[in-house]
This record gives structure tokens, C-alpha cells and sequence, in this order.
């Protein structure tokens, strides 16, 4: 039997993008079972963002996607030790615009960081939007 090789990733994703659906799709690929925490709409008042979708919204769509195998709250920044053993994880994986940020998780598991998709943000879309 092929081993479970757990990967999981955080996130807001507000206003889905292509440049949300691309790190999905290349997270999936580091393992077999993939992990998206979704930012509550409380921390993300905690981090100064204010969200267009709220949580309920935002982590049923982050759910619907194929390569999404199971998505759970972001609460607080200190949960992710807990989350990495509570779920058996075996890669940590972020957008590189996070790059050498979590690597204090090496202790627990991989830690990787990807690339993000040039050119599209959830801020870039709310500017569009407003003009
Ligand atoms: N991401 C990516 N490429 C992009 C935008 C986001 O790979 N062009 C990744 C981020 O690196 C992160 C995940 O998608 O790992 C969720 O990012 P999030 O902060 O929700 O999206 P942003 O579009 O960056 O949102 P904001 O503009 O509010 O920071």
C-alpha cells in the first residue's frame, strides 16, 4: 500500500484565484492527502485583514477544490506545532513570500516554499475592483 504522505498549507483565500488554485495544485504534488488551514475571519482581524468572503465561505470553496483533501480553522499563529502532530504531517508547505519564516517547523517535519503566481493577489483584485 502507498504510504500517506500528509502535506499541509495556510492560507486566507479571499477572493479565490488562480494564483490560490496554482500553490493547491503544486502542494498536492509534495504528497498524497492535503491540509488547508483557513484564517478565521477573527485572526484575520488579528493580522489587520478584512475579508470580502467570510470564513464559512471561503473554506467551503477552498474545500470544493479536487486537490483539497481536508480544511481546518487558522485560529491564532502558535497552532501550527499542534496541527503539524495532531494530523501526522510530513511537509509544512508555504508561498515564498513566507520563505525562512517557518523554518523553526523543521523540527517537526519538512518545510517547503514555493513560488507564488506572478502578478495576482487578493489585494491586487480588491484594487481593480475599487477603481
Ligand atoms: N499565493 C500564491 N500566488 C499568489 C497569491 C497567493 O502562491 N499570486 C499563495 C500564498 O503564498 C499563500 C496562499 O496562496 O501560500 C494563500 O495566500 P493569501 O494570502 O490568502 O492570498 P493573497 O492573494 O496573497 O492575499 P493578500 O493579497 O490578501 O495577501
Amino acid at each position: 500500500m502507498k504510504k500517506k504522505v500528509i502535506v499541509i498549507t495556510y492560507g486566507t483565500f479571499d477572493l479565490f484565484h488562480y494564483g490560490h488554485l496554482k500553490i493547491l495544485e503544486n502542494a498536492k504534488k509534495y504528497g498524497n492527502f492535503l491540509i488547508v488551514a483557513v484564517s478565521t475571519d477573527e485572526f484575520n482581524l488579528i493580522k489587520g485583514k478584512k475579508c470580502t468572503y467570510p470564513y464559512e465561505h471561503r473554506s467551503k470553496i477552498v474545500s470544493a477544490i479536487k486537490y483539497v483533501d481536508k480544511v481546518i480553522p487558522e485560529n491564532n499563529w502558535e497552532q501550527k506545532i499542534s496541527d503539524i502532530k495532531n494530523n501526522k504531517v510530513d511537509i509544512f508547505l508555504m508561498g515564498d513570500d513566507w520563505n525562512s519564516k517557518f523554518d523553526f517547523l523543521k523540527k517537526y517535519c519538512k518545510v517547503k516554499y514555493l513560488p507564488r503566481t506572478p502578478n495576482i493577489s487578493t489585494t491586487q483584485i480588491k484594487t481593480i475592483l475599487k477603481k
